[in-house]
């Protein structure tokens, strides 16, 4: 930079250097007086130097600041400004330069600040995401990405995606979108301590010209979608076969009495009552299946009406009676006389007949069945405790889960649907309260619910 401004000083100085010797060998031409000579030679210095002088610090010095000013910019440095007292052309070439100044640090400002909020944006997607180029190396990965397969950016990024990704639906979906230039859809399936379900998706992208760019993978977590759709599947499957033994009973029976005579009225009574027998279950089963999707349905609301608890038992109790007399269960009922609480009538009478079903079905000759209920400060807290045979702790959390039975085989002859829980449960949630199970085998069972006040 000294240099450069040196450079024209000196050659401005050795041109004055040159007017001045040569106007002094004019000079001495007209005069002997060498005193007037050196004189005006010394006042033509003089004004020569204030002339460079000048023109130096009016042009000169201005361009060279502003030169050094649109360096600092080229190099990315936009808080470069230019500085220095002009007039004139130089003001108006300074004044644009600062403006120009301005208007990058703007725009750098700008999109330094778009690029961060897509990187918020692609980080924080719940989605796994990959971004390939079109010779098909990886650009960026996001955290999800990353999370999913369990590696670093370092082991993706800069790498041809047929080197690192391991997965082969993975390849041939970005393969396909490349090809066909449009999304192509696939899944995979990852193992790692649990199996977790993915829709892959490819999708191109293009420039301003319509050249194909690259592409980007979205990873697209369903597996609770799996999982609900399994449920789904599974529920159909056990309602056809809960529905195919009664059916197949009362079909087999019913033929047997058309095509057969059978002479013994005894032996046609008894194929009457299993017939009788089996459609009553088949009644039952309809009858919850019904009450569930009910239960289920979205705009399902309950009806808030005043509850007395005590009122429903004694109303439960008459239906009951002749299942606690024939298996000589003491019934024992401790709930206070006032105690009215806001609730669906329907729904704490079929929750006080599923759970006393239960509780006198799975306790043994001769046992006995509790109901305790108390006011508390949140809740309305209704025990209903049996001393019966109990359920094994692996089988607890599932009791509530639709058709499950701890003994398969013994329930479904003792004839419950294998619903009554998961109704319960139902109701309980729809009126935001809970239900918990304790129970030890070959003891007794104790359900726990809590209505909201
Ligand atoms: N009081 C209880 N004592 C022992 N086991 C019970 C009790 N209540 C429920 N269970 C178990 O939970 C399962 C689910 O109950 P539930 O949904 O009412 O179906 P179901 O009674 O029709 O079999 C029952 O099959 C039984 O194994
Ligand atoms: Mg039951």
């Amino acid at each position: 930079m000294r240099q450069l401004t040196l450079k024209p000083i000196i050659r401005y100085a050795l041109i004055i250097l040159l007017i001045i010797i040569i106007s002094g060998l004019i000079f001495i031409q007209f005069t002997n007086n060498y005193i007037v000579v050196v004189l005006v030679l010394l006042t033509e210095y003089l004004i020569l130097m204030m002339m460079l002088h000048y023109v130096f610090d009016k042009y000169v010095k201005p361009i060279k600041k502003a030169t050094d000013t649109l360096d600092e910019l080229v190099k990315g440095n936009f808080s470069a400004r230019m500085h220095h007292p002009v007039t004139g052309s130089m003001a108006s070439l300074l004044m644009k330069i600062n403006k120009l100044a301005r208007s990058l640090s703007e725009l750098s400002f700008n999109e330094k600040i778009h690029a961060e909020q897509l990187s918020t944006v692609i980080e924080n997607i719940q989605s796994g995401l990959i971004l390939v180029d079109e010779k098909g190396y990886i650009h960026l990965v996001n955290k999800n990405f990353l999370h999913i397969f369990g590696k670093t950016e370092k082991d993706y990024v800069g790498y041809l995606y047929y080197d690192v990704l391991e997965n082969d639906t993975l390849h041939k979906t970005i393969q396909q979108t490349f090809l066909y230039e449009q999304n192509v859809k696939d899944s995979i399936i990852i193992s790692n301590q649990t199996k977790q379900y993915f829709e892959v998706i490819g999708a191109p992208i293009f420039d301003d010209r319509n050249m194909l760019k690259g592409g980007i993978l979205v990873l697209y977590d369903i597996t609770e979608l799996k999982k609900l759709e399994r449920m789904r599947k599974d529920f159909v499957a056990n309602v056809s076969h809960e529905l195919k033994t009664p059916i197949t009973s009362i079909r087999g029976f019913s033929e047997t009495l058309l095509e057969e005579d059978i002479n013994d009225k005894d032996t046609a009574r008894h194929f009457l009552s299993i017939i009788n027998e089996e459609s009553k279950r088949l009644q039952m089963l309809i009858q919850d299946l019904l009450t569930l999707s009910r239960l289920e349905k979205e705009d399902s609301q309950v009806r808030l009406s005043k509850v007395n608890l005590i009122k429903i038992i004694e109303e439960v109790i008459q239906v009951l009676n002749i299942h606690l007399e024939q298996k000589e269960i003491a019934f024992k009922v401790n709930v206070p006389k006032e105690l009215i609480f806001m609730a669906e009538l329907t729904s704490v009478k079929q929750i006080m007949i599923n759970l006393l079903e239960n509780a006198i079905h799975y306790t043994p000759k001769g046992g006995e069945v509790r109901i305790h209920a108390v006011d508390e400060e949140e809740f309305i807290h209704i025990i209903v405790k049996d001393t019966g045979i109990g359920i094994p702790a692996e089988s607890l959390s599932r009791i509530f889960e639709r058709f499950y039975r701890v003994d398969k085989a013994r329930s479904r002859n003792t004839g419950g649907t294998g619903l009554g829980l998961a109704i319960v449960k139902h109701i309980v949630e729809l009126h935001q309260g809970k239900i918990e199970v304790e129970s030890e085998v070959d003891v007794g069972t104790t359900f726990h619910i809590y209505f909201p006040k």
